[in-house]
């Protein structure tokens, strides 16, 4: 075992080369990382979770139909001056806090789709020899206090091993994840003894499924490089977290928040009503619409 690495997370990979077919015919257009909950799009809670945690250095997977999520993060000069010039002040902070001063957004291009592990390994020259985070956009983390990441970055930090984010899931959702099994956990943290990428339920180590958010060592680079394609035919983060669990140390980190996955129609939906019920304008009326489209459509009333 080499010795744990006690540096901080600066830099944050988001593969998002994904087709989203799941949300069809939106997505025609709008890769599925841009669809909103409430008034930001998906990556954009994904980078601000990233940039609360102290990564400065962004680093999106994209292919070459994805000009969208590039142009979302590049200076928007004529809309900024229009907002200037009408004094709307609130708004021209939005806009320009997508990317806050001091960080950088970098684009590399996933040429084909072979893969998270893939998209991961596309990162490599711009991290370099360093721990750093990835982020899947698809899992929207609710909390009121810090984010996942900020969680899972000072408890890496402490500690000098990978971190992978995990919850329980019912036993017969096994096969939609990653799944590990750990030895005891303190300080909700357990050392990842095994991992595996889609087991069904009777093969599944465990019912803790792992979650869209890594804190990985750079070594995972060298392994990915030699990774051959495992589930479903693509290469796999999975696959290689497993081999480095016998080089270096891996924990499971049991975030405190709630996660939605909104690579779902159910999911999406599930994280808007949250987020409404939880916005300081909105809800009041959300509760309200939500109570009477329950009693206009027969649905029996929460009581
Ligand atoms: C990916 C990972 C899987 C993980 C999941 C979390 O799967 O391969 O290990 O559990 O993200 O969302 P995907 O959902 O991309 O198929």
């Amino acid at each position: 075992m080499t010795q744990p690495d006690q540096r901080r997370i600066r830099k944050a990979v988001f593969p998002v080369a994904g087709l989203g077919t799941r949300f069809l015919p939106a997505t025609k257009t709008v890769p599925k990382e841009m669809l909103p909950v409430i008034d930001k799009p998906l990556i954009q809670y994904a980078v601000d979770e990233a940039i609360e945690a102290g990564c400065d250095t962004l680093i999106f997977i994209t292919n070459r139909y994805k000009h969208a999520v590039a142009d979302y993060f590049d200076k928007a000069y004529e809309l900024e001056q229009k907002l200037e010039r009408a004094g709307k002040h609130e708004q021209l902070a939005l806009v320009r806090n997508v990317l806050p001063e001091g960080v950088r957004a970098v684009f590399v291009t996933q040429t084909e789709a072979l893969g998270l592990g893939h998209a991961v390994l596309c990162a490599k020259e711009v991290i370099g020899d360093e721990p750093f985070a990835v982020l899947l956009p698809d899992d929207l983390i609710w909390n009121r206090g810090p984010g996942a990441l900020k969680q899972m970055a000072d408890a890496a930090a402490a500690s000098g091993c990978s971190s992978i984010a995990v919850q329980d899931v019912p036993p017969e959702k096994t096969a939609s994840y990653g799944i590990v099994a750990t030895g005891d956990f303190a300080n909700r943290q357990g050392r990842i003894t095994r991992i595996v990428e889609k087991p069904s339920p009777e093969s599944a180590p465990s019912n803790l499924a792992v979650v869209g958010r890594y804190i990985l060592s750079p070594r995972i680079f060298g392994i990915l490089e030699s990774t051959t394609p495992g589930a479903g035919g693509e290469i796999q983060l999975t696959d290689a977290i497993e081999r480095l669990l016998g080089e270096e140390c891996v924990d499971a980190y049991r975030f405190r928040g709630t996660r939605f996955d909104c690579g779902t129609h159910i999911g999406l939906i599930e994280a808007t009503i949250r987020y409404a019920l939880d916005h300081e304008k909105l809800s009041d009326a959300a509760a309200q619409m939500m109570q009477s489209a329950l009693r206009e459509l027969g649905v029996e009333e929460i009581s």
